[in-house]
């Protein structure tokens, strides 16, 4: 097959287009590089030892996307779009609503409308857990309720929302939303993983920097939480086991789907682990010290989040084989080639 990947040399991206390209499939890549760096298109071509067609440019340019998709289907029909691209930073979604209104909602619009011009209907989407109520209890399911707490949870949901609304007037569209968990973890060759520059908010690139001695101590935000021993629980999934589970969406969106259009899944491993439980596997897992110090919660921050992953055992043959150790390990391998 040939898919093309929005954001593909971004995070989640470049681990799925190794996936495909390992898998015998033809990839296409379109990023901007507004978070990410070319250096990873080279990476992914180390790794899978063979070329990928990349565009550098931006989903909201219609023309640009009409251009690398009438370009790539006269050389051989796009079988599927995974659309990556967007940003995702809570804090910075609460300081520039109109910047992720924008790149995530506009951007998805163009990139709906030239698919639907170049009759390319078959899309699967990164949603997010933060759509769920964080009032209703753990283990979330596909069918709980929504209610993100952020703009950028917002634009996640109303993206899901668009794309409720197209496959029901439009049903050759052939749509799945894939909810992620807590994407950690990196590729087992060390050459790629997550770069997010500056000072991480998320808990494995802080901790990655931490143990490097390239940031102070870790603060642990809160250990007054209703959980085992006070601090925050996540559902930590390893980004390979991610990649992997979109192989699986895209064989069972276009092979045998049931009557649900869009067909949404959560992408989890159904457990969760507290801030220290994570602190405590990475200093035995890679034999250093994690500096940390307990305190104050982060504003917006929930005790509990874990996937219920029935839905995807069922229907995807899915479910993650990797653990805390092997992300612990794959993270700190890849901050060991200093690209970090
Ligand atoms: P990422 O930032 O590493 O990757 C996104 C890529 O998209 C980047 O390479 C960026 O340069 C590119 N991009 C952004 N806007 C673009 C535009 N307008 N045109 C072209 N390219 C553009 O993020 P990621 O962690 O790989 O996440 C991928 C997707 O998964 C995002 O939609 C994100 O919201 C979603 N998601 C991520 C997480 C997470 O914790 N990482 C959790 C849930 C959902
Ligand atoms: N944490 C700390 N210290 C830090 C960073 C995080 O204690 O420096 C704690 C948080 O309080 C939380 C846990 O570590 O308990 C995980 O925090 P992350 O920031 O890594 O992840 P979140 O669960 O807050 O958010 C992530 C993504 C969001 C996504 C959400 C649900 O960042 O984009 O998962 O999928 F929406």
């Amino acid at each position: 097959m040939k898919i093309l990947l929005t954001g593909g040399l971004g995070y989640i991206g470049s681990h799925t287009c190794i996936c495909l390209k390992e898998a015998g499939h033809d990839t296409v890549v379109i990023d901007n590089l507004c978070n990410s760096k070319i250096s990873v298109k080279d990476n992914i071509e180390k790794i899978t030892g063979s070329e990928i067609a990349f565009y550098e440019g931006d989903i909201r340019d219609r023309g640009f996307l009409r251009d690398v998709f009438q370009r790539e289907q006269r050389k051989q029909k796009i079988d599927a779009v995974i659309h990556f691209a967007g940003h995702k930073a809570v804090a910075d979604s609460v300081e520039e609503p109109i910047d992720y209104f924008e790149n995530n909602i506009a951007g998805t619009i163009d990139l709906l409308a030239v698919m639907e011009e170049e009759n390319i209907r078959n899309l699967i989407f990164s949603s997010s857990a933060t759509v769920y109520d964080p009032k209703s209890p753990v283990p979330y399911k596909e069918n709980d309720p929504k209610s993100p707490v952020n703009p950028y949870g917002e634009t996640k949901y109303i993206i899901e929302r668009m794309l409720c609304s197209l496959a029901a007037s439009k049903p050759s569209w052939n749509i799945v939303i894939l909810r992620y968990f807590n994407p950690a973890g990196a590729h087992k060759s060390g050459l790629i993983g997550e770069d997010p520059g500056g000072i991480p908010n998320n808990l494995f690139p802080y901790i990655l920097k931490a143990a490097k001695g390239e940031l102070p101590a870790l603060s642990v935000f809160g250990n007054d939480y209703p959980t085992p021993d006070g601090t925050g629980v996540r559902d930590y999934i390893h980004v390979s086991d991610l990649a992997e589970g979109h192989m699986a969406a895209l064989k069972t969106m276009l092979t045998g789907r049931g009557e649900e259009n869009p067909t949404v899944y959560n992408l989890g491993t159904g457990r969760g682990y507290s801030v220290l439980e994570i602190i405590e596997a990475f200093e035995k897992t890679n034999n250093v010290k994690v500096p940390y110090m307990i305190a104050a919660r982060r504003a917006g921050d929930i005790a509990w989040s874990f996937a219920s992953t029935e839905k995807a055992k069922k229907e995807l043959h899915w479910e993650t084989t990797r653990g805390i150790y092997d992300m612990c390990r794959d993270i700190w391998r890849f901050g060991q080639e200093d690209l970090v």
